[in-house]
């Protein structure tokens, strides 16, 4: 017999609540003025307030009570053992095997992230493994392997510019055995693919940052400060999600407005008067999830489809968090968090405490990549100020670097590979 995996009792806790006082009031607005001015594609202001913090048991239910049920999981080759948990681990400096692609290789990277054309001085991000703890399941990249895996498939990324870059990972990590000629890569509004032709198959990623409908779901033109979700509305995406083969959901960022968030309970995104009501942001995102998961129910079938769900991204916009200057966040980082109980203190933990609720009750097969924590280790990995801007830098802002680092999306390659790595780990020995 195996021991089993994180059977530990599930023991979650709101340790503290928030209370306010006009003061914290001002303050607030103070920050989501400053946040308004210097925010790239999110305002994290929730994620700037140390509110919650809780605890949670690792998610791996609903695919173990599947495979216990006699099924084979579509994709899989072999089995991760019930000890291994691959997310648990240590980053390895690895300069032989490292980076897996150059970043002039693949010109599918988006100006915002290619960070050695936009000046960064140093490579070091790019020479780190991840080496999980205790286990021997297979986790080095097979990009032969993958291929072979989507002839005839499709597979989409669906969520926000985190899951954008996860899926130009992921197509970085491919590109390079398909010949010029029988690869293409195509945008179209919320829609962008890329085929391989000779495969007859397609990586795609579908610009959705709430999942369900909202007011920030243009591709190019999104960035709404005052946003709103309506509920109940997954299918107006949805719709363009079905036929696929693999599935790899996330969304998390863009509902870190504040405390509370704006729900549309009936009616258009579009009508004058607006039927409103303000939920806290974990209510929020629970409404989220759920949807994702009856969506995943009604419409993909576990026999043959696989449903991937990365947890948040973490950013690393206050030095404080680590025991460093108030002064400085990932600006000029070079080296990792060596604390391996550094976890950040923001909205992360309760919306954690939130997945691990709603994906504990449910039977829907979804495969858990939880990258926070090994992400979280990651201060030097942002592409910081090495990056294309959407507009130009102020005198101000020259002078003071720290003020426009982006914090929040990452360097490539880099951490998002190992994101894939391990997404590739799980389709094929879950
Ligand atoms: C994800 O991993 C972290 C630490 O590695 C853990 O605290 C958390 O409970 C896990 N989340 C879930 C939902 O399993
Ligand atoms: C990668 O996968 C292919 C196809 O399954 C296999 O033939 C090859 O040996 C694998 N390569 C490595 C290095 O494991
Ligand atoms: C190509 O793949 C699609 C699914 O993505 C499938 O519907 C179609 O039949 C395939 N075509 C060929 C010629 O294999
Ligand atoms: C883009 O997508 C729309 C529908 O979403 C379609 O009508 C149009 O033909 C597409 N354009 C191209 C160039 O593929
Ligand atoms: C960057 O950090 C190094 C120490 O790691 C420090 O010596 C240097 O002054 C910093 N550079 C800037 C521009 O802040």
């Amino acid at each position: 017999m195996k021991p089993p995996l994180s059977s530990s009792p599930s023991s979650s806790s709101l340790l503290k609540k928030a209370r306010f006082s006009p003061f914290i009031f001002t303050l607030l607005a103070f920050i989501v003025f400053v946040t308004i001015l210097y925010s790239e594609d999110f305002t994290c202001i929730f994620s700037q307030l140390d509110l919650y913090s809780s605890q949670s048991t690792h998610i791996h239910r609903s695919i173990s009570n599947f495979k216990k049920n006699k099924h084979k999981l579509a994709f899989a080759i072999g089995e991760t053992e019930e000890s291994c948990d691959i997310f648990s681990g240590r980053w390895v400096r690895d300069e032989e095997n490292r980076p897996l692609y150059e970043e002039q290789e693949c010109p599918y990277i988006q100006p915002q992230l290619t960070c050695q054309e936009h000046g960064r001085p140093d490579k070091d991000y790019q020479y780190w493994r991840w080496q999980p703890h205790g286990c021997s399941v297979p986790t080095r990249f097979n990009a032969t392997l993958m291929l072979e895996s989507l002839r005839g498939k499709r597979m989409m990324f669906v969520g926000d510019s985190l899951n954008r870059g996860q899926f130009v990972s992921m197509v970085c990590l491919l590109h390079r055995i398909i010949p010029e000629s029988a690869k293409s890569f195509k945008e179209n509004g919320s829609l962008t693919v890329f085929t391989a032709k000779d495969y007859n198959a397609t990586i795609e990623f579908y610009w959705a940052p709430f999942l369900l409908e909202s007011n920030s779901d243009d591709a190019v033109v999104h960035r709404i400060q005052d946003r709103v979700v309506r509920k109940g509305s997954i299918n107006k995406h949805g719709k363009h999600w079905k036929d696929v083969d693999i599935m790899v959901f996330n969304t998390y960022l863009w509902w870190m407005t504040g405390l509370e968030f704006k729900i549309l309970q009936s009616g258009e995104i579009e009508d004058k008067e607006k039927d409103i009501a303000m939920v806290s942001t974990e209510d929020a995102y629970r409404m989220a999830m759920k949807s994702m998961l009856r969506w995943v129910k009604k419409n993909m079938d576990p026999k043959k489809t696989r449903v991937f769900f990365t947890s948040m991204s973490p950013s690393h916009q206050k030095g404080i968090d680590w025991g460093g200057d108030p002064k400085e966040n990932c600006y000029n980082q070079t080296t990792l968090i060596e604390d391996s109980n550094y976890w950040g203190s923001d909205s992360r933990k309760s919306i954690m405490q939130v997945i691990g609720e709603v994906f504990r009750k449910s039977k829907v097969p979804i495969t858990f990549l939880n990258i926070t924590q090994l992400s979280s280790y990651r201060r030097d990995a942002h592409t910081s100020i090495y990056k294309k801007q959407w507009s130009p830098l102020t005198p101000e802002q020259i002078a003071n670097p720290t003020s426009y680092a982006d914090c929040v999306h990452w360097c490539m390659p880099g951490l998002q590979d190992t994101w894939n790595e391990l997404l590739f780990t799980k389709l094929f020995y879950p």
